[in-house]
């Protein structure tokens, strides 16, 4: 389905960008999801970057964030899912964990909601 879809108007529709940065605009996108990558790389991608990127993100979005699966390679729930819900710095977005019923890698059928409007 992917390749499918990236065929058509010569990709154009995808772009490629590099966290803890982006060009794109504020709020350009309703919501936003990051798949298989916040969280699951805890051991190589510290507290930082993930701070980091999630504040681009919320940068980038205007109603809200979903973040699948929130375990790390081990399968198990990254220690940054509480610290981030906890973080002062987002003290005004709603955090929530919510269950799914897609699960791709061990103990990833859960994700966390987060509010921005
Ligand atoms: C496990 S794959 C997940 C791909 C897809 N989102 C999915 O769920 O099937 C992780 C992806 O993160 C990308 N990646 C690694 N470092 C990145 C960064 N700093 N910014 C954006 N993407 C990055 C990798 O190139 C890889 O495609």
């Amino acid at each position: 389905m992917f390749i499918e879809d990236f065929k058509k108007e010569n990709g154009s529709r995808y772009i490629a960008a590099e966290y803890p940065k982006t060009q794109f605009a504020d709020k350009q996108f309703t919501i936003s999801l990051i798949s298989h990558f916040l969280f699951m790389y805890d051991e190589h991608l510290n507290y930082e970057f993930h701070k980091r990127t999630l504040s681009e993100i919320i940068r980038i979005t205007s109603k809200e964030i979903r973040i699948f699966p929130i375990v790390n390679l081990k399968g198990k729930r990254s220690l940054f899912v509480e610290k981030l819900m906890e973080d002062r710095e987002y003290k005004d977005y709603k955090m929530v964990i919510k269950k799914v019923d897609y699960e791709f890698v061990k103990n990833g059928n859960e994700m966390l909601k987060i509010k921005i409007t």
